[in-house]
């Protein structure tokens, strides 16, 4: 059977830095409010940068991780829900970005869980034989959609990239992915067609936040009664960084102290599909994640859509 495993991680993050301090200015609001409803302090915010530059900026710092060439991708898959234009896809833009070309390359659209569908995929093109370096990479420039007027959901957002490259392998890495979605929660949190100016996210926050608890739940239990593990055997939960009190529910799901989750929501907000990757590179290159621990990781975002993935890194 043929493996995938995480073989370099890398992220970016766009220089600006937009602080609640900042926030105070724009609407009506206090750092006090923002931080104890959701943990956040800062996000980073693109002033020229697209999508697209975030992205290969974290997937060179991925290559670079590995030590490949970007010449040995075989696979791109950027999950995104801010391309840079409706097409071509943010994954052909990376390609010629990396000088490399002819492999297959295309963007995959769950919001948030982004980053759990496109690994998914990339997991399931190296087990079938046909990739054997796939470059894996969520990416937004969320505040580029975001309605600064609207004071419950303006202070959610921040921009990033986060990469992987996965590579076939002889010994075990992506254990189980697991991804769903529902339809019916379409206007939930979406971003709505707007005539009288920019198309800008809506989200019902409370409804939100309730479901993405309750469905986080879920997806751990699935996760491991897939992997006949037990809650003891996860050595970091990399949650998608949407709220630091849905971090801390699924935590408490997991009996699993807080400082065995990698937190960036404080410093980065919610960055939609990058929040995985950014967190994931940061507890790798600060050491808290090592080789042979088991990761899980887990998103709920937009459609609705969620998904897990166990991995060993
Ligand atoms: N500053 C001060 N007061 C505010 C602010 C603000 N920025 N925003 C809202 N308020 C007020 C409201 O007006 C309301 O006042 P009222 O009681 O006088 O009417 C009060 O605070 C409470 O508002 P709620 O909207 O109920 O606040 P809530 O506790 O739900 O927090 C939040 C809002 C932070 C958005 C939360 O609901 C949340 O994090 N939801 C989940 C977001 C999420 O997980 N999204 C999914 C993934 S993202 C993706 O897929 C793209």
């Amino acid at each position: 059977m043929i493996n995938a495993r995480i073989a370099g991680t890398g992220s970016y993050l766009p220089p600006t830095i937009l602080s609640n301090t900042d926030l105070e200015k724009m609407v009506d609001t206090t750092d006090e409010w923002i931080f104890a409803r959701t943990g956040i302090k800062q996000r980073h915010r693109v002033t020229d940068e697209r999508t697209s530059d975030l992205a290969t900026e974290a997937a060179r710092n991925a290559i670079a991780s590995a030590g490949i060439e970007a010449q040995a991708i075989d696979l791109i898959i950027v999950a995104t829900t801010t391309p840079d234009k409706i097409f071509p896809s943010v994954a052909t833009m990376v390609q010629r970005k990396l000088g490399i070309s002819g492999c297959p390359a295309f963007d995959v659209q769950a919001v948030c869980s982004g980053f759990v569908y496109a690994l998914t995929i990339a997991h399931q093109f190296i087990k079938s034989g046909q990739s054997r370096t796939a470059l894996v990479i969520g990416a937004d420039t969320f505040t580029r959609i975001t309605d600064y007027t609207d004071r419950s959901n303006c202070i959610l957002w921040g921009d990033g990239a986060g990469a992987v490259i996965l590579q076939a392998s002889d010994t075990p890495g992506v254990l189980s992915t697991h991804i769903h979605a529902d339809g019916n929660y379409e206007t939930y949190l979406h971003v709505p067609r707007n005539e009288d100016g920019p198309d800008t996210v809506v989200m019902e926050g409370n409804a939100v936040f309730k479901m993405a608890v309750n469905t986080l739940d879920q997806i751990v239990d699935e996760t491991l009664a897939a992997n006949q593990m037990q809650k003891s055997d996860i050595d970091w939960l990399v949650p998608h960084q949407a709220n630091i009190r849905i971090l801390q529910a699924t935590a408490k799901k997991l009996d699993m102290p807080m400082d065995k989750v990698v937190v960036t929501v404080d410093q980065h907000g919610n960055t939609s599909a990058a929040s995985i990757p950014l967190a994931l590179d940061t507890a790798v290159r600060d050491g808290r994640i090592q080789r042979g621990h088991i990761l899980l990781m887990e998103a709920f975002g937009g459609g609705f859509t969620w998904g897990s993935a166990l991995v060993k890194y």
